[in-house]
């Protein structure tokens, strides 16, 4: 899935690369063939990815017991794939070698923090971590990337599964804690993590495209207005119509007659003709050609085909995938 037009792990190896870290073990499953399709040896990021298959979705500790040979005794970043921490974790990593503390972790101040590992502080020192507990003793959530030393092995080989049937990593750092280890909390601001919601993609979408260097790469005709923050990339052609950032159009995509609104990101091969859309993502090779109302608030899959048509009856017609959403006015 992209976000602002970059898959979502990429953040997380930029991320990893610039705190200097350059040999990255990469735990696989199911979606192995994809993952290794889209990052390779790692070699356009100056790194080194060795894929490590875990034998079974066992949990995040299990993992961690499965790297083990891979990491050889030495501390180490575990980063889960899917979350994003726009701020980068090189402080996080640095305050790390300066504290060397048995653990170091992540946290965030969440609405929701039943759906996430919660952690609960004194003084600024963690007391105690639970895993999606009922009642959370605190709104402070675990993100997704952690820092360990190799201690981190005797508690991943110590717990017991979870309710769910996993070895939780949380779990792990909660026996680090009552085997007197030093866990250090950082509180961080503006992480997300992908929870499958639409709103939730479309804020990840607003956090990254906030930050956008505006680039014109493609091209933008006489006729059309750029406004704001825009990124228009290689081979994309914007003729008459007006783009509000931030947004983004990717390569190759056709812009025409239209109007593209902030929060927006248009991926490949994509054709906007006399449409208006805003605070959306669409996905590679759609078409949107003569809507008449605007489209805002929206995730547009892959080859996905919306248009006008005259046809006789005067009837909408749809061929929508499973979990497909409309709302008509
Ligand atoms: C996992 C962890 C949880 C953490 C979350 C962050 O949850 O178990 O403690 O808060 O990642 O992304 P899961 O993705 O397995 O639900």
């Amino acid at each position: 899935m992209p976000i602002a037009n970059k898959p979502i792990l990429y953040y997380a190896i930029e991320s990893v690369v610039a705190a200097g870290i350059l040999d990255i073990g990469m735990i696989v499953g199911d979606t192995e063939a994809e993952i290794r399709a889209a990052v390779g040896d790692g070699s356009r990021w100056g790194a080194r990815v060795t894929y490590i298959r875990q034998s079974a979705p066992l949990g995040l500790a299990h993992a961690v017991k499965e790297a083990q040979a891979y990491l050889d005794g030495s501390p180490f970043v575990m980063y889960l794939g899917d979350n994003l921490v726009p701020e980068g974790i090189k402080g996080f990593v640095d305050q790390f070698e300066k504290g060397r503390p048995d653990a170091l972790i992540l946290l965030s101040r969440v609405q929701a923090p039943e759906r996430f590992g919660v952690a609960e502080l004194r003084d600024g020192q963690v007391i105690g971590l639970e895993e999606k507990p009922q009642k959370p003793k605190s709104d402070l959530a675990l993100v997704g990337v952690y820092l360990f030393t190799s201690r981190v092995f005797d508690a991943v080989h110590a717990i017991s599964p979870s309710a769910r049937g996993e070895l939780e990593i949380t779990d792990a750092i909660e026996w680090l804690l009552r085997d007197g280890a030093r866990v250090e909390p950082h509180v961080i601001e503006g992480w997300w993590k992908d929870t499958g919601r639409l709103e939730d993609m479309l804020e990840a979408n607003r956090i990254v495209l906030d930050g956008l260097e505006p680039c014109v790469k493609g091209t933008v005709d006489a006729s059309s207005k750029l406004i704001g923050k825009v990124v228009v990339e290689d081979g994309a052609r914007i003729v008459n119509s007006t783009v509000r950032g931030p947004a983004i159009i990717g390569a190759q995509t056709r812009i025409e007659n239209s109007y593209i609104g902030p929060f927006t990101s248009i991926y490949y091969g994509v054709e906007i003709i006399g449409s208006e859309i805003e605070h959306s993502i669409v996905l590679e090779n759609s078409r949107i050609i003569d809507v008449a109302v605007k489209i805002e608030d929206s995730l547009i899959g892959k080859d996905v085909v919306i248009r006008r048509t005259d046809a006789m009856p005067r009837a909408l017609r749809f061929m929508l995938g499973d979990h497909s959403e409309v709302e008509l006015t």
